[in-house]
């Protein structure tokens, strides 16, 4: 069956069977690959377009449902897909600001600090030995007095 879809301002004629999830005609007919098959049920979101300013599944929105609704897709603001090689790596300046808020709780604290772990300890240890000459290769790190 012909369908005519509104996409990203643009009018595009697809002609494929009504129960097909937009998803499979976005990717499939018009390789607009931005959208992603994830969980194929409704849960993960990889899908997620707009459709007349709402989000939405379209792993879970047959094509015939769409009617003419306007749908924009990531590809509607510039986003194109590609990989690592041209993809900047974030910088501290590049940190958002950053609002931290402390909840009054009575249960005690937990996983605060291991998120930091794993980088500073061979900081840490790289410190040592460019200030010492010594490697530090176990763990916990002991210091030991001259
Ligand atoms: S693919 Fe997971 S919600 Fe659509």
């Amino acid at each position: 069956m012909r369908y005519r879809l509104d996409i990203n301002g643009a009018v595009r004629e697809v002609d494929v069977p009504p129960e097909m999830p937009l998803l499979w005609v976005l990717r499939g007919e018009l390789g607009l690959v931005g959208a992603k098959y994830g969980c194929g049920a409704g849960l993960c979101g990889a899908c997620t377009v707009h459709v007349d300013g709402a989000a939405q599944r379209s792993c879970q929105l047959p094509v015939s449902r769409v009617g003419q609704a306007r749908i924009h897709t990531i590809e509607h603001i510039g986003a194109t897909q590609s990989n690592f090689h041209d993809f900047p790596l974030a910088r501290m300046p590049a940190t958002p600001e950053i609002e931290i808020a402390w909840v009054r709780s009575d249960k005690p604290p937990t996983g605060l600090g291991e998120p930091v772990l794993p980088p500073v300890i061979p900081a840490l240890t790289n410190a040592v030995f460019a200030a010492t000459g010594t490697r530090i290769r176990s763990l916990p790190v002991r210091l030991k007095s001259a």
